[in-house]
């Protein structure tokens, strides 16, 4: 059973907050982040010792303030408690100071968004009638019918991706933020000694001096806009310099890999920048880590459908023997 430890500022604002619970064992925390208005909600109802409720942003989940227990109730997780009097303390105590809002750094097992992606209705897809090896399948070249499968589908998330260079200037929701950064936590690193670091770009200004670091590409000054860098250091292992580097390379383009299908399946669009200056990005980081890619990201202005691309009989080389 984990225990309600401790309140944090969250990673996007000083307004709102990340409540933490740990379990027997350190590495097993589950954590609720809170909005601005969630939290005042709460620290409301808590200063005046009623008991009382709190809804989340994704109308589901919510808090129960009872006068023994504090409950959460949570959308697709596992619900979590506290006792009142203590959360009642630590909440007051809290609100009490101005916060600032934690460094991004990701950390498994750590970060667990508050809201997560209601899931479609999903139709079994049906076994096609003739058994064909997935081999058979790619080399066919003909795509198969996908409309049995969810929107939700992986591959639907895959296959509907298009880059956008075009922005709406449509605030994007801190949840959709929560999960891009966490789908580039997901992705596989070299010995998982995780050789990469992101920097999550707030700063108009930094964005501003971005767009000239990447060839004078505007769009880089966009809504979101998350540099990938090399962190070769991280990478524990006995192989050469060329090696760890190569690895680390690999590691922040995977994740940025990551995070660029999870902004398209939370409805955003991104454009991928490989065209930077390294040397102007790792000025303007203030950072001596290389800098992989930026993804920049937000709600197209248009939506647009994928690019075509060879076919698949042509991309795959296949050595049978
Ligand atoms: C390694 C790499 C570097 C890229 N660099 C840039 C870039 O500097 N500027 C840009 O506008 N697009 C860049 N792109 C985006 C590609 O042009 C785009 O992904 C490609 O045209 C395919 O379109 P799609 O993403 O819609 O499938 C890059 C993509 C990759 C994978």
């Amino acid at each position: 059973m984990r225990k309600f430890t401790k309140i944090e500022p969250s990673y996007f604002s000083k307004d709102g907050c990340r409540l933490v619970w740990i379990g027997e064992d350190e590495d097993d925390t589950d954590t609720v982040i809170l909005n601005k208005d969630e939290l005042s909600r709460l620290v409301e109802i808590l200063k005046n010792n009623n008991v009382g409720k709190v809804e989340l942003e994704d109308n589901f989940s919510e808090i129960l303030i009872n006068s023994d227990v504090v409950q959460f109730r949570l959308k697709e997780r596992e619900h979590l408690e506290a006792k009142t009097s203590e959360f009642r303390e630590n909440i007051l105590e809290y609100a009490k100071i101005p916060h600032e809002p934690l460094h991004v750094q990701i950390f498994p097992k750590e970060f667990y968004p508050s809201v997560w992606i209601q899931k479609e209705d999903t139709k079994t897809i049906k076994e096609p009638k003739k058994q064909i090896t997935l081999l058979q399948a790619i080399l066919s070249g003909s795509p198969k019918k996908t409309e049995e499968t969810s929107s939700s589908d992986l591959f639907r998330i895959f296959s509907t991706r298009r880059s956008t260079r075009k922005f709406a200037k449509t605030k994007i929701e801190d949840w959709k933020i929560e999960k891009i950064l966490a789908a580039a936590d997901t992705a596989p690193t070299a010995g998982n000694f995780q050789g990469l670091e992101v920097f999550y770009v707030k700063s108009k200004k930094v964005k501003e001096a971005l767009v000239e670091a990447a060839n004078r590409q505007p769009f880089v000054n966009a809504p979101l806009v998350l540099v990938f860098c090399m962190n070769p250091n991280r990478v524990k292992m006995n192989f050469s310099p060329e090696m760890l580097s190569k690895f680390s390379l690999q590691d922040a383009t995977i994740a940025a890999a990551y995070s660029q299908l999870a902004a398209h399946a939370v409805g955003l669009s991104s454009i991928w920048i490989g065209m930077i200056d390294e040397e102007k990005v790792k000025k303007i980081l203030r950072t001596d880590l290389t800098p992989s890619s930026i993804l920049c990201m937000g709600y197209p202005d248009a939506k647009k459908p994928p690019k075509s691309r060879r076919k698949l009989k042509d991309l795959i080389h296949v050595l049978e023997e």
